[in-house]
């Protein structure tokens, strides 16, 4: 499939979302590889993973980028030679990109039952509004925190935050698709406006019946 969704948060926010239907060499045919690249892409063991990494190739392709524009840090962090922000994530057959002037991290996730049992490892401060007695709901605002979490973790790039003891996370509704978060680092409580939004992998086009909302998509910004 191409390009699967575009959201343009603003004027200078943009999140691209590929599904990914095509083959490897589909993909790997449509895209141009830097070095560093192309050895990444021949050390991943798994196929599903190659085809990530190549429609976020096809995604920058989409905004007018290349990968020859793109390079990671020594943590892995991407960032854009133009100065721009970018953050990636991928996840099963998604895979998406935000691109920016500000401050941003971007994480999608599949909604699965079994992030309940790994809650307490990520949650602390949350649980004191999560209900646990409408397991829907709690599975998928387990899974917007969690993404909020990797966010975070995305902008700010540094080792040693705890995603259950330094980001916090303010009650939220799933229908309301916006939240307020915190990161507190020694002296320091820095405010993230986080968004998000729940994507249908059968069609987008099926949104409005009753099918399930499989995967979240987060997104924040460091205010
Ligand atoms: C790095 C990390 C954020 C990646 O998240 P993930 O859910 O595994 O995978 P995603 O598909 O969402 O994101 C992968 C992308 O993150 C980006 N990324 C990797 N390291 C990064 C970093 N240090 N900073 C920002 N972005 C990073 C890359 O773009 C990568 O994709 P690419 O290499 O193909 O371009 C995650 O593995 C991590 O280390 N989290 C923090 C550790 C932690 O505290 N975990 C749990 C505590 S309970």
């Amino acid at each position: 499939m191409p390009l699967f969704k575009t959201i343009n948060h603003d004027v200078s926010t943009t999140i691209l979302i590929w599904k990914i239907t095509e083959t490897f060499s589909e993909l790997f045919n449509e895209v141009q590889l830097n070095d560093k690249s192309k050895l990444r892409l021949n050390g991943m063991k798994s196929q599903l993973h190659q085809c990530a990494f190549l429609s976020v190739r096809k995604l920058l392709q989409e905004v007018d980028y290349t990968d020859f524009d793109l390079y990671y840090d020594e943590f892995g962090k991407p960032h854009l030679k133009d100065g721009n922000h970018i953050s990636i994530t991928h996840s099963h057959e998604f895979a998406a990109l935000i691109i920016s002037n500000q401050k941003v991290g971007i994480d999608i996730e599949m909604q699965r039952e079994k992030i309940i049992r790994i809650a307490d490892k990520f949650i602390d401060y949350e649980f004191h509004y999560l209900n646990k007695e409408e397991p829907q709901d709690y599975i998928s605002k387990l899974t917007v925190i969690w993404g909020v979490k990797e966010s975070i973790f995305k902008i700010r790039n540094e080792p040693g935050i705890s995603f259950k003891n330094n980001i916090k996370v303010n009650s939220f509704q799933m229908q309301g698709k916006e939240a307020l978060a915190w990161l507190h680092m020694e002296n320091l409580k820095i405010p993230f406006s986080i968004y998000f939004k729940e994507i249908d992998s059968s069609s987008e086009s099926f949104q409005n019946e009753q099918a399930k909302q499989n995967f979240i998509l987060v997104y924040a910004f460091e205010k």
